[in-house]
């Protein structure tokens, strides 16, 4: 439990009480009030502020990697939430989604046909499903965002392959992000490949610029938008790329806790999440954690 007992498709579950964060870390301005201040900065950052966000971004993503290491069949959600928040303020960071525009906890977890932003709760995982985990690290001032999509146990071909073809399509938009083209580049390179195996390619959630704030309005499409979202791609820019991509339709529902989104057609779907930074030379990733932390 919950699943729905005809169909196995999830249902809402029970909230646990809200964690605690010891009141050295400091939080984002946005935590006790109903929504963040309007952003007015730009979207290129400093060398210094990218390197604030590499920080952030790093132990964003160790988190993900140690919620990974507990994910299997007969755990809840709820305490993938745990592992994730103590991880996330024990090395001195604010999980940035606790207490975001009223969101309870410190990770969104998305299983089967949820797109993204499934609140952590005793929803049970079982062999077979698929979850994506979503971290976002506040450190020094600045947020670090990714996710990561894992198999619980093993899974069928077709489920393994929209994975691993979600990460690809994720990898070819950031590679897409070229100084001097338009950010509406990154959805078409998305978009195509998605296209090639039928996939659905969700329109309705974006990437985002990030730093001081955790969306700045600069919005990325995961599809082909042209011409809109014609925002020139620009040395120093900072955002993230995060397709979902689906087995059906990119149509979807939000249930009444106004977070938890499906698919229309409770279709399966999967996501891959990084914070990039765009250089001269072109995208650097700054959400990667290969065993070290400062
Ligand atoms: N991390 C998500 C993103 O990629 C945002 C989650 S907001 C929440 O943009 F409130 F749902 F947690
Ligand atoms: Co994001
Ligand atoms: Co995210």
């Amino acid at each position: 439990m919950p699943r729905d007992l005809v169909h196995g498709h999830l249902i809402p579950g029970e909230i646990s009480p809200t964690r605690f964060v010891p009141d050295l870390i400091p939080r984002p301005e946005y935590v006790g009030k109903p929504a963040p201040q309007p952003y007015t900065g730009g979207d290129i950052r400093t060398a210094d502020e990218i390197s604030k966000i590499r920080e952030a971004g790093k132990i964003a993503a160790a988190a993900i990697q140690a919620v990974g290491r507990q994910i299997k069949p007969g755990v809840t959600t709820d305490f993938l939430d745990k592992i994730g928040h103590e991880f996330v303020i024990s090395h001195g960071a604010y999980p940035s989604t606790l207490g975001y525009r009223g969101y309870p906890k410190s990770l969104c977890s998305s299983v089967n046909e949820v797109i993204c932003h499934g609140i952590p709760d005793n929803t049970v995982l079982a062999e077979g499903d698929i979850i994506n985990i979503d971290i976002t690290a506040f450190k020094d001032g600045f947020h670090g965002d990714t996710n990561h999509t894992f198999i619980v146990g093993e899974t069928s071909e077709e489920i393994s392959q929209l994975v691993s073809r979600t990460h690809e399509a994720m990898m070819r938009g950031i590679r897409a992000a070229m100084p001097g083209r338009q950010v509406n580049i990154i959805g078409r390179s998305i978009e195509a490949y998605a296209k090639r195996f039928n996939y659905g390619v969700v329109r309705d959630f974006t990437g985002h610029g990030i730093g001081q704030a955790f969306h700045s309005g600069l919005i990325i499409p995961h599809y082909d938008s042209a011409p809109h979202y014609a925002d020139e791609i620009k040395v120093g820019m900072v955002f993230t790329v995060e397709p979902m991509l689906t087995l059906g339709t990119h149509e979807w529902d939000m249930w009444p806790d106004g977070w938890t989104v499906t698919t229309k057609d409770k279709s399966l779907t999967a996501q891959f999440e990084h914070t990039i930074a765009v250089t001269e030379n072109g995208p650097e990733i700054l959400t990667l954690f290969e065993g070290g932390l400062a």
